[in-house]
């Protein structure tokens, strides 16, 4: 049995590795460096009641829609926060990010250019367990039939894994179909709880 000062060692050495990824993503999305589920502080009625579902079930699936500035990203990073702490494998990105993560992965690689592994791939493909978030799904565009078939793919293997996604929208389900795919848009409607802030 470990001795307890071992443990101890462990369990600073992890959360110390969880703070470091919280604060890489967050160079990224330095607005959100205060987004905390603990002490939150909900200026609508839709952000209670997601709040009030985050606390419930930190690990659920969720997908926030709303106008603009209504705290959709904030509370999908505090929820990223609360579970990279809680020590899971969790993974961020703008749906533009993501696409052009996706498309990369998909180039063949060729004698001027190694494969590109796409961690979020790696993540959804053959990780015990992962929670993706997506922030403006709506950007993620299936403009092509390729496109719309690499977002349909990404959320299937996410259902059929059992994995975890939260993803924030400008546009409710019911409109996303003609942005993202009549099937990518079903898996959603199957994966998250929708909640209106
Ligand atoms: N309850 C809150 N307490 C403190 N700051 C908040 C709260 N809700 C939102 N904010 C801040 O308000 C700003 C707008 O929120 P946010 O960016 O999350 O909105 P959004 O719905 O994602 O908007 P958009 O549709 O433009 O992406 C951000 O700076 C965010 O940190
Ligand atoms: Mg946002």
């Amino acid at each position: 049995m470990p001795h307890r000062d071992t443990v101890r060692r462990c369990s600073c050495r992890l959360r110390r590795i969880a703070e470091e990824r919280i604060r890489v993503v967050l160079k990224d999305w330095p607005e959100y460096a205060g987004a905390r589920l603990e002490g939150f502080k909900p200026k609508s009625i839709g952000q209670s009641n997601a709040h009030v579902a985050l606390c419930e079930n930190p690990r659920g699936s969720y997908f926030f829609t709303g106008q603009f500035s209504r705290g959709k990203t904030h509370l999908m990073i505090a929820q990223y926060r609360n579970l990279a702490l809680a020590g899971d494998r969790c993974i961020l990105r703008s749906a533009r990010d993501l696409m052009e993560e996706l498309r990369k992965a998909e180039a063949p690689a060729d004698s001027n250019r190694e494969a590109f592994i796409s961690p979020v791939l790696q993540m959804v493909n053959l990780a015990p367990a992962g929670h993706l978030f997506i922030d403006d799904i709506e950007k993620a565009g299936a403009r092509s039939e390729f496109r719309a078939e690499m977002i349909f793919d990404l959320l299937d293997t996410i259902k059929r894994r059992q994995l975890g996604i939260t993803v924030t929208s400008n546009l409710p389900l019911r409109d996303l179909a003609p942005k993202l795919g009549d099937a990518a848009t079903a898996r959603l409607h199957r994966l998250c709880r929708e909640i209106m802030l």
